[in-house]
């Protein structure tokens, strides 16, 4: 009988593509040590999904082309951590930091030797990563966590699997070198490293969305997309720095914990050293110092951990931080310089911000010539005048602020006042300053400054997605000429003199606006964009697509786009799913929109306000004659609970105050927060206060968790 050869079946070639990405991921993203090119890796991850696509039922969730999975449906649910995630007290100068040091001795025996770690503090977010066995001996991940108020936090995961330095997968020989078992837990700092950042703020001030402060706001809003997709475009990283089991730390010494972290495959920060003394705390910390911008991502200090474990555990913890750490804070960037003027800017909500004109000073590595003012509250707070010399602090912020004026001899006072316009400086409407609010702002819904940061916002990546239609496209169809456009875009250009001087933006344009509100987008034709400047017949044909495939979005993100204020992301999706067309949002009482989970008095005035707007009725009738999506799929509700309030006091043995709101909710009945006579349950906890009492002094009926649940059927 002939030999038979052996081709490798589906399930091997499979597995060994998969071992060879993973192996080259962790060259490229952990290591930073690529040995493929970046073609060669996608032609590699392109055979893969072309196999796993031949075979669907060997798709396993940690396999190298899951990371971009589906969207969390019903947001993020909430998850108790299996150890509370503490934060950590600060020293801000080498006194504090021995004084630490001399609380940690004096919890120890005398003769015990302390040794530290020392660590980046990293300015990013921390998130805890669980880990479980998958079917042959490895560990999987299976869930990622934020922080959250440190004893619950939010189930990030699809976000999480989207970050490349965080492995789907520990191989069961990754493990065993590590001395890790299939269960596990890693937590760490999520963190946008500055090159993600800058790209990240460009393309939403393009889009005319406010920039992010700074990465950690960055970080911290991106792992809470609700478009897993868009997070893995941002390009976060995972820098772990614990490991533990069952709410306890696995191995015996912190360093050895980074150790084993590495051999698994983690990204660990090279800078970490242990050392034996508080003077070489100190080295570290300078060294830190000196290579801090060069760094490409922002850290604000040093962490600074007792190694042994043993030890760790005697000293315990205060009330919200543990006596075995300290996180030595770096001093924040600041310099002074002279306010030379103000410029108003007004923006997509017609909000008119001042920013301050400052002589260019350099903060910190990166020279600044702008700080924001906020609002004239601030101004009239600070007391600052044109021609003061004000401290201007930077704290990993792209927007620098103004925290003082500066008043010496070598600083003498400022002469002008800082006087607010009263009209809008690109429209000349009177500016209005509605009740309780801060803000001045715009309300000519026609005003081109607001028109312009609408139709930038409207066609941006997260809203409709329309690729081509960037700042200068926008401003082209307004009839803004290329010139205009590119004299805006220097720094400083806008406005060479800003003194008192109002105008923020560009000129007058030079030719008819091509659009004159969003829906005009969908009315644009080839004559029309081949009528601009630098667009040929390519560029025409791809925009005019790229319109046209956006009427494919969801409702969501249309609602997004209208740009009702206090409308974003989280709001969109929960009116979409709530009402389910536009029409029934269109219809909904300002009764019925409070009634949706997350959306407060506010929010529910406000979009009720926007569609009693003529103009903005139109614009929606406008767009649905287009062919934009309207309709969404409706979240089910239960009935069961129909026409019942309940309030929720003390906590409850099993869930969480959310949990329970969310499964109340579903059921159809409401959930308020104080309790009255139309009060149909209290649902009591432990610990209950007042509220029981109130319940019982007017007779509403009291139930505990098994009481409700029962009623939940
Ligand atoms: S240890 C109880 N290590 O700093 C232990 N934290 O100010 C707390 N952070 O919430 C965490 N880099 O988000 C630790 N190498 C590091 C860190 C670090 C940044 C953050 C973390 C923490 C905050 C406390």
């Amino acid at each position: 009988m002939a030999a038979k050869t052996h081709e490798p079946t589906p399930e091997h070639k499979i597995e060994a593509l998969r071992e060879e990405l993973r192996h080259h991921e962790h060259l490229y993203y952990v290591l930073d040590a690529p040995e493929w090119t970046d073609a060669q890796y996608d032609q590699r991850v392109n055979q893969l999904r072309a196999l796993e696509a031949e075979h669907p039922k060997l798709v396993t969730p940690d396999s190298p082309t899951q990371r971009v999975g589906g969207k969390p449906k019903d947001g993020f649910v909430k998850v108790a951590h299996s150890r509370a995630m503490l934060s950590l007290d600060n020293a801000y100068n080498e006194e504090e930091l021995r004084a630490w040091a001399e609380r940690v001795a004096g919890g120890l025996a005398a003769s015990e030797v302390v040794r530290y770690v020392c660590e980046l503090k990293l300015d990013g977010l921390s998130l805890a990563l669980q880990y479980g066995p998958g079917s042959g001996g490895e560990a999987v991940l299976k869930s990622g966590i934020t922080r959250g108020d440190g004893t619950v936090g939010e189930d990030v995961t699809s976000n999480v699997r989207t970050i490349r330095s965080v492995p789907l997968h520990v191989s069961a020989k990754e493990l065993k070198t590590s001395g890790l078992p299939q269960d596990f837990e890693v937590r760490g700092e999520v963190v946008l490293p500055q090159k993600a950042f800058e790209k990240m703020n460009e393309e939403r001030v393009a889009a005319g969305m406010a920039a992010a402060a700074n990465p950690r706001n960055a970080a911290a809003g991106t792992i809470r997309t609700l478009e897993p997709n868009i997070v893995a475009q941002r390009r976060l990283e995972f820098f772990a720095y614990f490991l533990l089991r069952e709410g306890e730390f696995l191995l015996h010494e912190q360093s050895e914990g980074l150790a084993a972290l590495r051999g698994a495959g983690f990204l660990v920060n090279k800078e970490a050293r242990m050392v034996g003394s508080i003077d070489e705390v100190m080295e570290f910390i300078a060294r830190a110092e000196g290579i801090r911008d060069g760094l490409p991502y922002e850290i604000d200090g040093v962490v600074v951990k007792v190694d042994s474990v043993a030890q760790q555990r005697r000293l315990g913890f205060t009330g919200k931080a543990p006596r075995w750490a300290i996180a030595y804070k770096f001093p924040a960037r600041a310099a002074v310089t002279k306010l030379e003027g103000v410029l108003f800017q007004v923006g997509r909500t017609g909000k008119v911000t001042p920013v301050a004109a400052l002589a260019p000073v350099v903060v910190g590595g990166t020279t600044v010539s702008r700080a924001t003012l906020h609002n004239p509250d601030e101004i009239v707070r600070l007391g600052v005048r044109i021609g003061d010399w004000v401290s201007v602090e930077r704290g990993g912020d792209v927007i620098p602020k103004i925290t003082e004026v500066v008043e010496d001899k070598a600083h003498p006072r400022g002469t002008e006042e800082i006087v607010f316009p009263e009209v809008c400086p690109r429209c000349g409407e009177g500016l209005v300053r509605e009740p309780g609010e801060v803000d001045l702002r715009c309300v000519n819904v026609s005003c081109p400054a607001r028109l312009e940061e609408e139709l930038r916002h409207f066609a941006s990546r997260g809203v409709m997605n329309i690729e081509g239609l960037g700042e200068s496209m926008v401003a082209q169809l307004l009839g803004h000429s290329l010139a205009e456009v590119e004299a805006a875009d220097e720094p400083g250009s806008e406005n060479p003199d800003p003194g008192q001087s109002e105008e923020a933006v560009a000129d007058e344009p030079t030719r008819k606006a091509l659009v004159h509100s969003i829906a005009d987008i969908y009315g644009i034709t080839k004559e029309d964009l081949l009528s601009l400047e630098r667009v040929g017949e390519k560029t025409a044909d791809s925009i005019l697509a790229e319109i046209e495939r956006s009427k494919k979005q969801p409702l969501n993100r249309v609602l997004l786009g209208l740009g009702i204020r206090h409308v974003g992301e989280r709001t969109a999706q929960a009116l979409a799913e709530e009402f389910g067309s536009m029409d029934a949002l269109m219809a909904a009482s300002e009764e019925n929109l409070k009634l949706v989970n997350d959306i407060g008095p506010k929010v529910a005035a406000t979009v009720r306000e926007f569609f009693e707007n003529e103009r903005n009725v139109a614009l929606v009738e406008r767009l649905r004659g287009f062919g934009l999506t309207f309709t969404a799929e409706k979240k089910e509700r239960g009935t069961k609970l129909e026409g019942l309030t309940f309030v929720l006091t003390g906590t409850l043995p099993t869930l969480t105050r959310d949990e329970a709101k969310e499964l109340i909710e579903r059921a159809g009945g409401k959930v308020s927060g104080s309790v009255s006579k139309k009060t149909s349950y209290v649902v009591a906890g432990e610990e209950a206060g007042s509220k029981l009492e109130k319940a019982e002094s007017l007779g509403v009926k009291v139930v505990d968790e098994v009481g409700l649940l029962a009623l939940l059927g």
